[in-house]
């Protein structure tokens, strides 16, 4: 069986005092995880304190981008290595807002999850459809498209979670209905089965406004197995709720 997975992205969030009683109050109730994995994703800057905040506990954590180059002169960039020896299993690759404010595009994604799997860490994937996109009828043909060129080429699929994020869910307190993220999760399961044999066995992460309210009801769809959670992960009595919704 898939082990459900739960991801607070902290995004651009938290200095220094914030970000290490976050990652305690985590760390506190990580006891009452069972078999849910709990991962922390802050900004680069703080990965290594948070590490040292965590590593004796269960919680992991990751990284939100990389950069695919392995060294030199990328000023402001983080290599795959850099992140790996802060102590991250994980990174996030392709978030929707790395393709709307930095001009992520699928070939670069593709890039970085490259980067991300040869380097040893596992790569989460993210895709979703904006709110035209849905209302035009064009969702499943966005999430194909995507799909297939963050995956072009690609063959190390048990190193990757996909993410489906639907690009109006995020930060706008609108989720997606169980029934409309099951939908995707669905199809994004067929597209993994034409990649690979091991399809059944790769976790596919719901994002957008999920919080302790509406995760029990979202966990509860077959192909959900976890969350990628971006607010609610700023406050540790949230997230914390959110993975034992999950349990
Ligand atoms: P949100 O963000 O939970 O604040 O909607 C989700 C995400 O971007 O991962």
């Amino acid at each position: 069986m898939r082990k459900t997975l739960v991801a607070g992205n902290w995004k651009m969030n938290m200095v220094a005092d914030e970000a290490l009683a976050l990652a305690k109050g985590v760390v506190q109730s990580a006891g009452e995880f069972g078999q849910t994995e709990a991962l922390v994703c802050p900004p680069y800057i703080w990965l290594s304190q948070v590490n040292e905040t965590i590593k004796k506990s269960t919680v992991k954590l990751g990284a939100q981008d990389l950069f695919w180059e392995d060294k030199g002169a990328f000023t402001g960039e983080i290599s795959a290595a850099m992140i790996k020896s802060a102590g991250c299993d994980y990174v996030i690759v392709g978030h929707s807002e790395r393709r709307q404010f930095f001009g992520e595009t699928d070939r670069t994604v593709n890039k970085r999850l490259n980067k991300a799997v040869d380097s040893g860490l596992i790569a989460i994937v993210c895709l979703g459809e904006n709110f035209q996109q849905r209302e035009s009828g064009l969702t499943s043909s966005i999430i194909s498209s995507q799909f297939e060129n963050a995956f072009l080429n690609f063959d190390q699929f048990d190193k990757v979670v996909v993410a489906y994020e639907p690009i109006w869910a995020i930060g706008t307190g609108k989720t997606a209905s169980p029934e409309q993220a099951q939908e995707v999760h669905q199809q994004l399961r067929g597209l993994l089965e034409q990649k690979t044999d091991k399809y059944d066995t790769i976790r596919i992460l719901y994002g957008g406004s999920v919080k302790p309210g509406n995760a029990a009801e979202l966990i509860s769809k077959p192909d959900i197995d976890g969350f990628l959670v971006g607010g609610a992960s700023l406050k540790a009595a949230d997230f914390v709720g959110i993975i034992k919704s999950s349990l």
